[in-house]
């Protein structure tokens, strides 16, 4: 299926109705004054999981949050660099404030993420209506930014740091179901993809306290959430030694770090043997980092959901090295066996970009063989789109022709859409757990939820509520959904 989840949000507009009238479970959360904040998040899972956090920063220092534009005294919207699309949704939107400000002169606008980070005090130069630009790693500060506010100046603060992670915060979770949250485990990203610009905007790679992450786990099952996310951009490379700090390769550690030493896979059992009613997910996995432990430690419980988000961009070596993503095509191949090997009944998902600097139309068509030989439930497809000051921006010449990149991304589509319709036809006729997560959309007597693979499936609702597992059988599906019975 292509997936309905809000990961990469350059399309705005379902993201801007979740985020502006919330779901129906929304917690709405009251501090000590009368303030209003209002809080909307594009991009990534992490800028939402860090859109909880300012959330919780702004309610100790006294705010209330709202769902209401209408009635906000501080907007904030936490934004997206990934592609030109992402940020233009963003001016778009900010845009679309000024009638608001218009009739309500005294309301705070802030701009937060990484489009801030990447802008810096510009911003307050193309975006006259902008008070306040905060990046990731300053988000302590906003009380104190808005206190320089209402004091008449501008604020800026988008200082990146080399420790903050923000592991003492406990996220007020703003767009929940009750159901599944998100933690993250890392910040920042070291690896320096040619076409990216999250190093830029995010920073070096930080890896959070595991006390810190696992008492944030147990709370969520204590009031009742019955799935966790570790979200990273690189989970694989979590490695923590004892304090906060830059990213370190495990054979740099002392005997006294490697001693307090935890990797990703000790991270994920720990989380995982919080309770077998938790189930435990992850996100985004790297092909070069991917190790069997790993594997094996998903293998071997069964609330590790059987689902790997695997982008690998381009099906072809020679484009795989220009991307500087530090595996080739067989060795990304050679991880995919391992996982099918140990765990045949998991998911694989990706992300791809087609019409990379100098793609040939042959080296395209590696990406759909990579597509056959492995075979996806979903992916996230993109045209590749030049990031200022990225490596791929400074070096190479984004040659591929506009139309040329619609091409071959819409045979990535439709290759997609056939794989999608297939995995969904592979699950008709079995029998499968479903974590309850929400009424479905189209009719209230319907529910819907996810397998352990990741898909979602709809079935009469009965007696069974949001937050129950059950066991469905499914009997039809449609590209993008399974349609069941609970037995
Ligand atoms: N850390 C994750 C991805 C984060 S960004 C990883 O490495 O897999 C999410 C996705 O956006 C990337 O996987 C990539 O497919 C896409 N992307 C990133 N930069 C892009 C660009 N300049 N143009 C098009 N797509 C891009
Ligand atoms: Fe970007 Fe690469 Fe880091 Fe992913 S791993 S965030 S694509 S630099
Ligand atoms: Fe976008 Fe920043 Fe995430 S650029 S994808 S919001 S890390």
């Amino acid at each position: 299926m292509l997936s309905e989840d809000y990961i990469y949000m350059e399309t705005g507009n379902k993201v801007i109705d979740e985020a502006v009238q919330g779901s129906a479970t929304t917690i709405e959360s009251k501090g000590n004054g009368n303030r209003k904040v209002y809080i909307e998040s594009y991009g990534c899972q992490m800028n939402f999981s860090d859109s909880e956090i300012v959330a919780s920063i702004l309610v100790k220092d006294g705010f209330d949050t709202t769902k209401d534009l209408q009635e906000a005294d501080l907007v904030l919207v936490n934004t997206c660099s990934i592609r030109e699309k992402a940020e233009q949704t963003v001016r778009n939107r900010l845009q679309s404030f000024q009638h608001v400000k218009k009739a309500k002169p005294e309301m705070i606008v802030g701009v937060l993420g990484c489009m801030a980070e990447r802008l810096k005090s510009k911003f307050l130069e193309e975006e006259k209506l902008v008070d306040i630009v905060v990046g990731p790693d300053a988000y302590r500060d906003l009380p104190n930014l808005v206190k320089q506010v209402d004091e008449g100046k501008k604020a800026v603060n988008v200082i990146l740091s080399k420790e903050e992670t923000y592991a003492d915060i406990s996220p007020v979770r703003l767009l929940s179901n009750g159901v599944s949250a998100f933690i993250s485990i890392t910040r920042g990203c070291d690896n320096m993809c040619t076409f990216c610009v999250v190093p830029f905007t995010r920073g070096r790679e930080r890896s959070r306290n595991p006390e810190t992450i696992l008492n944030e786990a147990k709370e969520l099952f204590e009031k009742g959430f019955r799935e966790v996310t570790l979200l990273g951009q690189n989970v694989d490379s979590y490695l923590w030694y004892g304090k906060e700090g830059l990213k370190k390769d495990y054979k740099n550690l002392s005997d006294e770090e490697k001693e307090k030493s935890m990797n990703f896979g000790q991270l994920m059992e720990q989380v995982a043997l919080i309770s077998p009613k938790l189930r435990v997910r992850f996100s985004t996995s790297h092909p070069k980092d991917i190790t069997d432990e790993f594997l094996a430690i998903m293998a071997k419980y069964d609330n590790i959901c059987k689902y790997i988000h695997l982008p690998f961009q381009s099906g072809n070596t020679r484009v795989l090295e220009k991307m500087n993503r530090g595996y080739t095509r067989e060795w990304y191949m050679g991880r995919v066996d391992k996982i099918k090997e140990v765990m045949p009944d998991c998911a694989i998902s990706a992300d791809i970009i087609a019409g990379f600097c100098s793609e040939t139309a042959e080296e395209h068509k590696d990406t759909l063989s990579m597509m056959e030989y492995v075979k996806y439930d979903f992916s996230y497809m993109f045209k590749y789109s030049e990031r200022p000051n990225t490596a791929a921006a400074k070096k190479f010449e984004d040659d591929v022709p506009e139309d040329e990149k619609s091409r071959r991304l819409s045979e990535i589509v439709a290759l997609q859409r056939d794989h999608s319709l297939e995995a969904n036809q592979g699950y008709v006729g079995k029998t499968f757990e479903v974590l309850i997560e929400k009424l479905s959309k189209r009719n209230d007597q319907e529910l819907a939820g996810r397998t352990s693979q990741n898909t979602v499936v709809v079935f009469p609702k009965e007696n069974y509520k949001v937050g129950d597992y059950v066991t469905v059988k499914v009997h039809s599906c449609t590209g993008g959904t399974l349609l069941g019975k609970a037995i």
